[in-house]
C-alpha cells in the first residue's frame, strides 16, 4: 500500500481523492451479483419508452407499447405496478396503417411518446397510434382514460406526437402548457416546435420559412426555473456552409415562454425562435457533431449546465468514438444575445447581418406582437452567427469504440462536503458508465453491462432522493442503485473506486455510503 493511502485508510476516506484515469476501472457483466439490478416487466408489454415520475407519491409511470403502466416504487428493492391500463389503436386505425405500407407486426401500434402530469388528478399521454398521434388524458385516480374539458375522449396529437416510432421527440410541460419538438407530418420531413394545452394560441415553427431542415430531429428540452426559455437540443442538416458532402450540426434553439405570437405578421408561429450551433470538438479530430441526447443539470446558483453526448459522422461503426460537452447557460444566452445570420438571396450563401440595431431587440422575450418591423425581420434572421462553445473549450469526455446515447447528470457531496458531479452514460450495447468529474480529468468509476444480449437503453431516469437510476428498455424496466460500496472489501479498493458515493468507515473496517460514513467517524 502507498504511504499515503496507509496514511488515509485510518480515518473516513472520500473515495473520489487520488488520481484520474479513463478508462473504466471495474466491469460488471451482465447478472454480476456484487451489481444487482431490479427488474420489472409485465406481460405481454414491450418499448417501455418514456418515464414519468412522483417522488413524493414514490410512482412511475411508464408509456410503453400500446400500454401506460403506474409503478409503485415504495420498498427498495421491489417495483410493482399498481396500475395499468392498456390504449392500442382501434381496428380501424391498424388497417388504415397497414394499408400505407407500414408493418402490422412492428409499426402500426400505439407507441406512447408525451406523458406529462398537467396537475394533481390528470395525465396528459399522447402515442404514435398506428401513425396517428393521439392524445387523451388519464384520471390518476383509478387510472382510466378520460375525456378533455371538450368532452372529447381522443384529440388530435398531430404537432405533439410522432407519426413513426422511429422519428425522435421530445415534449416538456411549463406552466399548464406542452412544449413539444417532432415530426408533423406521415412522411416525417417537416419537423415541429409547437406549444399547445393551455388557454392562449397554440403556437408553431413555421414550415413555409424553413426555420428547421427537413431531417430536424430532437433529443431533448428544457426549462430553467425562473427564466423565461424553453431550450431543445436537436440534430439537423446544415445549409449555412458550402461543403460538398450532407453535413450534420448539433444545435440548440429556444423560444421565450412569454411568446404568443404576432397580430399581423407571424399569426400563430413564434415570434422568439433561435436557433444556434453547438460545438464540441478536439484538436485532431473530426469534430463531434452528431448529438443523440442532453441533460440539464440545475446548479447551485438556480442556473444550469446542459450535458450532451455526441458522436461523429465521419466515423461511424464500433470504431468511433463518443464525447460528453457541457454548455453553461451564459454561454448560450451570449450567443443569442449576439449577431445574426442573413440568407443573400442573391449568392445564396449566409452573411452576418451588419444592418442597424433594433429596439426592443428582435427574438428577445420583451418583443411584443404587434412590432411589426421586428417580426418581419424574425422571419428570416433566426440562425445566430455565434456557436455555443463548451465549458473550457473543449469535450468532458471522449471515449473510444462506443456510442452514448443517453445521459443524466448528479451532483453528489463526498465524506468532506466536497461537491462531484457524476455522469451516468448510456451505450448503444447497453452499457452503463458511471463518471465522475475531477480536476485533472474524467474518472470511469464503473462500467454496467445491463442486459444478456446488446440493445440500447430507450430511457434513463435519476430519483435522486432514492439513491436510484432507472431504465427503460425494449423488454422492461431496471432499478439500479447508484452505487454498491460494500463491493470493496478493503480500504485500497475502496480508495481507489474513486467513487464519491462511497467512503472507507475506519471504525468498521467497511467501505459505506458517503451519507453515512461520517456518521460515528
Ligand atoms: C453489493 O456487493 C455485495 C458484495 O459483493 C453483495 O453481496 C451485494 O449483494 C451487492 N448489493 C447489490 C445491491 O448489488
Ligand atoms: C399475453 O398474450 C397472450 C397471447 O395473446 C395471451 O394468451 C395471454 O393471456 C396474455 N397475457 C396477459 C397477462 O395478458
Ligand atoms: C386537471 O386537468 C383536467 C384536464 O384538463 C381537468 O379536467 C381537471 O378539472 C383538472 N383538475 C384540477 C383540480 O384542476
Ligand atoms: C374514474 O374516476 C373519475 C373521477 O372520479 C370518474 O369520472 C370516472 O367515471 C371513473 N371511471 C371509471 C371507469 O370508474
Amino acid at each position: 500500500m502507498p504511504a499515503a493511502l496507509r496514511l488515509l485508510c485510518g480515518v473516513v476516506v472520500p473515495a473520489a481523492m487520488l488520481c484520474a484515469e479513463s478508462l473504466p476501472r471495474v466491469t460488471f457483466p451482465s447478472g454480476d451479483p456484487r451489481r444487482t439490478l431490479i427488474h420489472f416487466s409485465q406481460d405481454n408489454v414491450s418499448h417501455y419508452d418514456v418515464f414519468l415520475l412522483d417522488e413524493s407519491k414514490e410512482e412511475l409511470y411508464v408509456g410503453a407499447r400500446d400500454w401506460v403502466l403506474a409503478l409503485t416504487l415504495g420498498t427498495p428493492g421491489s417495483i410493482h405496478a399498481k396500475a395499468s391500463l392498456m390504449w392500442g389503436p382501434t381496428a380501424e386505425k391498424t388497417s388504415e396503417c397497414a394499408f400505407k405500407k407500414k408493418s402490422q407486426e412492428t409499426e402500426c401500434f400505439n407507441f406512447i411518446r408525451v406523458l406529462v402530469a398537467v396537475n394533481q388528478t390528470h395525465l396528459y399521454v399522447c402515442g404514435t397510434y398506428a401513425f396517428s398521434p393521439t392524445c387523451t388524458y388519464i384520471h390518476l385516480e383509478n387510472f382510466t382514460l378520460v375525456s378533455s374539458d371538450r368532452g372529447q375522449l381522443f384529440l388530435d396529437g398531430k404537432g405533439q406526437c410522432p407519426f413513426d416510432p422511429q422519428h425522435t421527440y421530445t415534449a416538456l410541460l411549463v406552466d399548464g402548457e406542452l412544449y413539444a419538438g417532432t415530426m408533423n407530418n406521415f412522411q416525417g420531413n417537416e419537423p415541429i416546435i409547437s406549444r399547445s394545452l393551455g388557454t392562449r394560441t397554440l403556437l408553431k415553427t413555421d414550415a413555409f420559412l424553413r426555420w428547421l431542415s427537413a431531417d430536424a430531429a430532437f433529443v431533448a428540452s428544457f426549462s430553467v426555473p425562473g427564466d423565461d426559455k424553453v431550450y431543445f437540443f436537436f440534430e439537423e442538416t446544415a445549409d449555412e456552409f458550402d461543403f460538398f458532402e450532407r453535413l450534420l450540426v448539433p444545435r440548440v434553439a429556444r423560444v421565450c415562454k412569454s411568446d404568443v405570437g404576432g397580430d399581423k405578421v407571424l399569426q400563430k408561429k413564434w415570434t422568439t425562435f433561435l436557433k444556434a450551433q453547438l460545438v464540441c470538438s478536439q484538436a485532431g479530430r473530426f469534430p463531434f457533431n452528431v448529438i443523440h441526447h442532453a441533460f440539464a443539470l440545475l446548479r447551485q446558483d438556480g442556473r444550469a449546465d446542459f450535458y450532451a453526448v455526441f458522436t461523429s459522422q465521419w466515423q461511424a461503426g464500433r470504431a468511433g468514438s463518443a464525447a460528453v460537452c457541457a454548455y453553461s447557460q451564459e454561454d448560450l444566452e451570449k450567443v443569442f444575445d449576439g449577431k445574426f445570420k442573413e440568407l443573400n438571396k442573391e449568392s445564396s450563401r449566409w452573411t452576418v447581418y451588419s444592418g442597424p440595431d433594433m429596439n426592443p431587440r428582435p427574438g428577445s422575450c420583451s418583443m411584443g406582437p404587434s412590432s411589426d418591423k421586428a417580426l418581419s425581420f424574425m422571419k428570416d434572421h433566426f440562425l445566430m452567427d455565434g456557436k455555443v462553445s463548451p465549458i473550457q473549450g473543449r469535450p468532458l469526455l471522449v471515449m473510444p469504440d462506443v456510442t452514448y446515447t443517453h445521459i443524466t447528470v448528479h451532483e453528489t457531496r463526498d465524506v468532506f462536503g466536497t461537491m462531484y458531479r457524476v455522469m451516468f452514460l448510456a451505450t448503444a450495447e447497453g452499457f452503463l458508465h458511471k463518471a465522475v468529474e475531477l480536476p485533472e480529468g474524467p474518472h470511469i468509476v464503473e462500467s454496467i453491462q445491463l442486459f444478456a444480449k446488446p440493445e440500447s437503453v430507450r430511457n434513463l431516469l435519476l430519483a435522486p432522493q432514492k439513491g436510484i437510476l432507472y431504465v427503460g428498455y425494449s423488454r422492461g424496466v431496471l432499478q439500479i442503485p447508484l452505487a454498491n460500496c460494500s463491493l470493496h472489501r478493503s480500504c485500497t479498493e475502496c480508495v481507489l473506486a474513486r467513487d464519491p458515493y462511497c467512503a472507507w468507515h475506519g471504525p468498521s473496517s467497511s467501505c459505506r455510503p458517503a451519507r453515512s460514513a461520517t456518521e460515528d467517524a
